[in-house]
């Protein structure tokens, strides 16, 4: 008898237990529903390439002379994902955006940006060189690019710190970003990784990205230890394998320079989460925006 009442407890208990299953099922399958990709796209739609992040390299240079205003103007018009640009240091300690450490190719001056003092550089010409039409463009400072863009994209500030060295560099641009509200839409990324490390000391406000011209042994961990959450290797360097590990690491990858259909095709294949590119309309284009 009180095997039977407990046999029969027993299947009481199960059927308890099966239909509390059933409707924790029910629950979580239902309040997943809306956020579980998975289960409610068609099923053709998980093969649909995701969006390729496109970004305007110095500013695009394929329609204006590279890291001036008029770049970064055109960049905001054709709504890009992003705009890439490089910061050097004047002798006033302004940072300046241009991607030489000397003035000789990008405008009518010459000598280093380090021996020149703002007022001394804002006389040059930085659009002569490129074409007439932009006669009297001048060489930027990043503030006047942050007034200019003020979160309307994403901004990957690359810090110069190479042939000519700018000693708390690193100091000088979070003291400028302190005024920009815009933080989730700042990306700095260097060679100068002990730069990037400094940052990462400092706060965990900005995306950092390594730039990196090869592979390295042990990505993620090195990746780790400077605190970074992308990778910006150059194109040449990469391939699905060394894009896969680094995804799987979570890294963000976005590489550079990527400028033809064949290279965005590649890219593509790769999975890469944006392509740093002088001609981002047809990359726009390409990648169906
Ligand atoms: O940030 C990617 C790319 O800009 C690095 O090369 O020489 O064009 O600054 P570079
Ligand atoms: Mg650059």
């Amino acid at each position: 008898m009180s095997v039977k009442v407990s046999l029969q407890h027993k299947r009481k208990g199960f059927r308890k237990e099966q239909f509390r299953s059933f409707a924790g099922l029910f629950f979580v399958v239902s309040i997943s529903f809306p956020f579980c990709p998975a289960l409610c796209a068609p099923a053709d739609s998980a093969a649909a390439p995701k969006k390729m992040h496109v970004i305007a390299h110095r500013g695009g240079r394929k329609w204006a002379p590279e890291n001036t205003l008029s770049s970064f103007r055109k960049a905001l018009e054709f709504g890009v994902d992003g705009i890439e640009l490089d910061i050097h240091r004047c002798k006033s300690g302004e940072l300046i955006v241009i991607h030489d450490e000397d003035l000789s190719r990008t405008t009518n001056g010459d000598g280093f940006i380090a021996d020149k003092t703002l007022d001394e550089l804002k006389k040059l010409d930085a659009g002569s060189w490129y074409d007439k039409s932009f006669a009297g463009e001048k060489l930027p400072l990043l503030d006047e690019v942050l007034k200019l863009v003020q979160g309307k994209t994403e901004i990957n500030i690359e810090i110069k710190n190479g042939y000519k060295t700018y000693p708390g560099i690193e100091d000088d641009l979070l003291e400028l970003l302190k005024s920009y509200p815009y933080p989730d839409k700042i990306v700095i990324s260097s060679f100068d990784h002990q730069c990037l490390l400094n940052i990462h000391k400092r706060t965990d406000k900005y995306r950092l990205a390594l730039l990196i011209d090869g592979l390295l042994v042990d990505l993620p961990t090195y990746a780790k230890k400077i605190g970074v959450q992308n990778w910006h290797p150059g194109f040449s360097n990469i391939g699905f394998a060394s894009v896969k590990r680094a995804h799987d690491a979570g890294l963000v990858v976005n590489s550079w320079t990527i400028n033809t259909t064949d290279e965005w095709k590649q890219a593509d294949q790769m999975h890469l989460d944006g392509v740093i590119t002088d001609d981002p309309v047809a990359a726009k284009a390409f990648f169906q925006h």
